[in-house]
C-alpha cells in the first residue's frame, strides 16, 4: 500500500509528522502539532516523473522589466514602510494585537487609496457592514468610494472579487475565513492557510493587491502557521503600547523595499493621525535631563529617529536581582551589564536594573548599547548625562565600542532637533557636522572615564 502524505504538522516549524505528539521533535515547541487533511490522491499524485508536464518558458536575467507601477495613498507613513507605494498584485499582511487598531489603520488606508481613484473594497468578517460604516463617519471617512462587505465564506468573496474585479482588496481579517473545502473551524490552521493561499493566488492571477488583517498571539505570532508570512509579499506589524497613542507600523517583510522601515502613528479621537517627526514625539516626554536617561540617536529603516533610554538602578531586596526591560531585548541588557562588570570593574550584584525606551518605542538596532550602558551607569552614579548629548555604538564582548552604519544620518537628526554633541565609537565615518561636537571611543572603559570621572 502507498504511504499516504502525513496528516500532522508542526503550526511553528511546518515539520511534517507522522503521528500527533505533545512535542514537535523538529523544534521542540510545545502543543503546536495539528492534524491537516491530507493532500487529495488527483492522477497525479503517485509519481510525478510517470506523466510529463509542460516545459517552462525561460527568460535571461537582463530581460528589460519595466519596475511595477506603484500606487501612493498619500499617507506617507503608510507608503514609506510599503516600500514607496502599493505594487500591483501583491499581498500583504498586516499583524497586531487585538484593538490596537488595525482594522481602523486599513479603513483609512483603504479610503485613501479610493479617493486617489483606485478601486478598493473592504470585506470585514468580524463587523458588520452597519458597524464599519459608523466607524467611518466618526472618521469623516464616508465620501471614499470604498465597497463595503461584510462576509466570512471565502467561496463568496472569491466570486464577487472576480466579479468586482477591484486594484485593492482588503480582508479583515484572515482567522475569520472559511473555506467550505476545508474541514475544519475557521480560524484553525488548515483554515488559515487555505483562505490565505486562496487570496493570494487570486491577487497574482487577477492583478488585486489583497491586504490580510491578521490577529498575533499571545506570544507574539500571527495566529496560525508560519507559512501564512512566506506566502504573502509584505509582512507589516502594526504595534504599541496599551497605556500610549501612539503606534507603529513596521515592515518585517517585504519583496518589495526595506525591511525595518517603520510607519508611526497616534491614535486620536478621530482615528489614526501621522506623526511626521517621531523623534520630537518620543522626545517629547522628556523633562529636564534627570539621572539615568540618554537619547539614542537610532536608524530605523532608511530613517534617523531619536529615542530616550531611561533607566533605573536601586539596591534590591530579593537575592536574586531584579532586571526588567521594556522596549529592548532583555538578554542584550544581561550582556551590557556583564561587559560593564568584567571589562569596567562596575558591580551590579545586588542592584534591580529596570530599562525602559520611553514613548512605548521598541529598538533593536545593537547601535543602542551604549545609550544603553549611558543611562544606566547615569542611574546607578545618580549624575545625569549633558542634556544636549546624543550617544550611538555597538559594545562587544571586550568591551570595545564597534562603529555602526548610517553615522552622517543620525548626527544630522540630533543637529536638526537642537543636540550639540555626540558620542560615537571611533573609526565612525563622520562628516563636516557643525555646530556637533562628535568624540569618538575607542571603548567603553574610556566613556566611563571620560563621562564619569573614574567610575
Ligand atoms: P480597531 O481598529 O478596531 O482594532 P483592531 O482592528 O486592531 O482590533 O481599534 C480599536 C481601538 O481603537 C479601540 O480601542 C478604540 C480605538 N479608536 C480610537 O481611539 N479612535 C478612533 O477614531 C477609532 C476608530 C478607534
Ligand atoms: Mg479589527
Amino acid at each position: 500500500m502507498a504511504k499516504s502524505a502525513p496528516a500532522f504538522t508542526c503550526s511553528a516549524c511546518g515539520a511534517a509528522q507522522s503521528k500527533w505528539a505533545g512535542r514537535c521533535d523538529a523544534c521542540g515547541a510545545w502543543n503546536t502539532i495539528i492534524e491537516e487533511a491530507p493532500l487529495s490522491a488527483g492522477p497525479g499524485a503517485k509519481s510525478l516523473g510517470a506523466q510529463r508536464g509542460r516545459a517552462i518558458e525561460l527568460t535571461d536575467l537582463a530581460t528589460e522589466e519595466a519596475p511595477p507601477p506603484r500606487a501612493l495613498s498619500g499617507m506617507d507613513e503608510l507608503d514609506r514602510v510599503l516600500g514607496g507605494g502599493l505594487v500591483p498584485a501583491s499581498a500583504l499582511l498586516v499583524g497586531g494585537d487585538p484593538g490596537i487598531g488595525k482594522s481602523t489603520l486599513l479603513l483609512q488606508a483603504a479610503a485613501a487609496f479610493a479617493r486617489t481613484g483606485i478601486k478598493c473594497l473592504y470585506v470585514s468578517g468580524e463587523e458588520a457592514s452597519a458597524q464599519v460604516r459608523m466607524r467611518a463617519a466618526r472618521l469623516g471617512l464616508t465620501d471614499a468610494p470604498v465597497k463595503l462587505g461584510a462576509e466570512t465564506n471565502l467561496r463568496n468573496i472569491l466570486t464577487t472579487l472576480d466579479v468586482e474585479r477591484p486594484a485593492l482588496a482588503i480582508i479583515d481579517s484572515i482567522q475569520t475565513m472559511w473555506s467550505d473545502s476545508v474541514d475544519s473551524a475557521p480560524g484553525s490552521v488548515a483554515q488559515v492557510r487555505a483562505a490565505c493561499h486562496e487570496l493570494v493566488s487570486f491577487a497574482k492571477r487577477r492583478g488585486t493587491s489583497v491586504i490580510l488583517v491578521g490577529h498575533v498571539t499571545k506570544d507574539g505570532q500571527i495566529a496560525g502557521p508560519r507559512v501564512v508570512e512566506h506566502m504573502v509579499d509584505t509582512v507589516l506589524y502594526f504595534e504599541g503600547e496599551r497605556g500610549h497613542q501612539f503606534r507603529i507600523l513596521r515592515a518585517v517583510k517585504n519583496r518589495f523595499g526595506a525591511a525595518d522601515e517603520i510607519g508611526v502613528f497616534e491614535m486620536t479621537g478621530q482615528g489614526l493621525a501621522q506623526v511626521t517627526n517621531p523623534s520630537a514625539l518620543f522626545l517629547s516626554e522628556r523633562g529636564q535631563s534627570s539621572p539615568g536617561s540618554a537619547v539614542f540617536a537610532g536608524i530605523e529603516g532608511t530613517r534617523p529617529v531619536l529615542t530616550e533610554i531611561q533607566a533605573l538602578v536601586a539596591a534590591s531586596p530579593l537575592g536574586t536581582p531584579r532586571r526588567t526591560v521594556v522596549g529592548l531585548d532583555s538578554g542584550r541588557l544581561s550582556t551590557i551589564l556583564a561587559v560593564l562588570e568584567a571589562r569596567c570593574g562596575i558591580p551590579f550584584a545586588g542592584l534591580d536594573v529596570f530599562l525602559n525606551v520611553a514613548g512605548g518605542m521598541r529598538v533593536s538596532e545593537p547601535a543602542a548599547d551604549l545609550a544603553v550602558a549611558a543611562a544606566i551607569l547615569s542611574a546607578r552614579e545618580d549624575a545625569p548625562l549633558p542634556p544636549d548629548m546624543v550617544l550611538f555604538g555597538e559594545i562587544s564582548l571586550s568591551g570595545a565600542l564597534r562603529p555602526v552604519g548610517q553615522t552622517e544620518n543620525r548626527l544630522k537628526e540630533a543637529r536638526k532637533l537642537g543636540f550639540s554633541q555626540a558620542i560615537a565609537p571611533s573609526r565612525s565615518k563622520t562628516g563636516a557636522e557643525d555646530g556637533m561636537r562628535v568624540r569618538q571611543m575607542q571603548d567603553l572603559t574610556a566613556f566611563v572615564g571620560e563621562i564619569f570621572g573614574a567610575g
